[in-house]
């Protein structure tokens, strides 16, 4: 099927946290949404065809998590990934964010450590501080317009007795680095030899740019995979986080009877009916949606890129690996924390996400959504353009 992601949909009075609660969450409800991380394009066929189906059925009891959900699951991130995954390894989650809290919940006790990588996306810290956990800050090395990994501190957080867990956001939001097999290799291999349990969330895992691939971390080593728990979603690629289905793949039983242990006592499991027909309908029969939509993003961020450097060159993108999140270094501006997000949100009035909200060193950059149909990103670039021509 033929996708149009030029399609502009009026998302507003749908109850979307992006365009009908910007005000609330961004501080102007007059300012073009371009922050959470959804699309804002339509979701593909099969899963409107399967909700709709399961809509008109109008009994909505309680539902179970069918065996489908699974095999779904292991096809796709064999097909997109080439991990093998044994369906009975995988664990339905209502998201990734709650699987956050329940392994911290499951693995840690208050005061000990989970190491994150910031600048990262901001549920990883809420869950640790939430707990009464405490955050071990590996920030990631920003140099010549690129992220790297420190592993020397990475090592050193790692031998800490406090530290138990530790966060993988691969690709990583909101740098939009995908970490290569021997960046992976090093950090797992850290995490190995000090009993550190890892957390990969590959959420954005379908969304690989310009000729990058991803690798599941657990791929690369069995001993990995017994020490890790990965988060895989349609959510972003499909345009559904609104339905609320995550897979989770577990291949140590032990970790993986203490985080089900967990959510049980938190009774955080139950989905929705729409869940699961949606998600399986997502990974069994969209992928032609994702081919589709990968070159329409790879244009969305040449076009931007472009843009910046020919109109705005104080404001530089840091180069895309993945994700329709961009990160712009804004540092050349002079603008920083609480005046960057003024220039942003209040006098260009489009709604970004801070970058002090994935951590301080965020501080002089802001996350650009262009999970947006062109003339979305153009409108938005163009009200930047002339705030900038007056101020720099
Ligand atoms: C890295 C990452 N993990 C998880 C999520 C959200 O997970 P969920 O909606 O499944 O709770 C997001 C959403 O932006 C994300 O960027």
């Amino acid at each position: 099927m033929q996708y149009n992601f030029d399609e502009i949909i009026n998302r507003r009075h749908t109850q979307s946290s992006k365009w009908d609660n910007v005000g609330a969450r961004v501080g102007n409800s007059d300012a073009l949404p371009m922050w959470v991380a959804d699309t804002d394009f339509r979701c593909p066929q099969p899963v409107v065809d399967v909700v709709k189906a399961r809509a008109e059925h109008a009994v909505y009891g309680y539902p179970f998590v069918v065996p489908e959900f699974r095999t779904a699951t292991t096809n796709w991130v064999k097909k997109r990934h080439g991990w093998e995954i044994d369906p009975n390894w995988v664990v339905f989650a209502t998201g990734i964010v709650p699987v956050f809290n329940t392994m911290v919940q499951a693995f840690t006790r208050p005061g000990d450590e989970v190491i994150i990588q910031r600048p990262v996306y901001h549920p990883f810290g809420y869950a640790i501080e939430d707990n009464d956990r405490v955050i071990s800050d590996n920030s990631l090395i920003y140099r010549d317009g690129r992220y790297t990994v420190d592993f020397e501190d990475l090592e050193r957080r790692a031998a800490n007795s406090k530290a138990k867990l530790f966060f993988l956001c691969n690709p990583h939001n909101p740098v939009g680095r995908v970490w290569t097999g021997e960046e992976l290799r090093k950090m797992a291999e850290i995490c190995l030899k000090h009993q550190i349990i890892m957390i990969s969330d590959e959420i954005h895992s379908d969304l690989v740019l310009f000729g990058h691939r991803h690798i599941p971390i657990s791929s690369l080593d069995e001993r990995y995979q017994m020490n890790t728990v990965t988060c895989y979603a349609p959510s972003k690629t499909f345009n559904i986080a609104g339905l609320r289905g995550s897979g989770i793949v577990v291949p140590n039983p032990e970790i993986r009877k203490k985080l089900e242990a967990q959510f049980k006592r938190n009774r955080s499991i139950q989905q929705n009916v729409f869940a699961v027909p949606a998600y399986v309908a997502a990974y069994e029969e969209c992928e032609d949606y994702l081919e589709q939509l990968l070159p329409y993003l790879e244009d969305n961020a040449t076009y931007l890129e472009q843009f910046l450097k020919s109109h705005m060159p104080k404001i530089k993108l840091v180069a895309p690996e993945a994700t329709y999140l961009m990160w712009l270094d804004c540092s050349e501006t002079g603008l920083s924390g609480d005046a960057l997000a003024h220039f942003f949100v209040q006098e260009s009035k489009v709604a970004v996400s801070r970058g002090d909200g994935f951590g301080p060193q965020g501080a002089d950059f802001v996350r650009l959504n262009i999970g947006c149909p062109r003339t979305t990103l153009e409108e938005g670039l163009q009200q930047i353009l002339e705030q900038y021509r007056k101020q720099f």
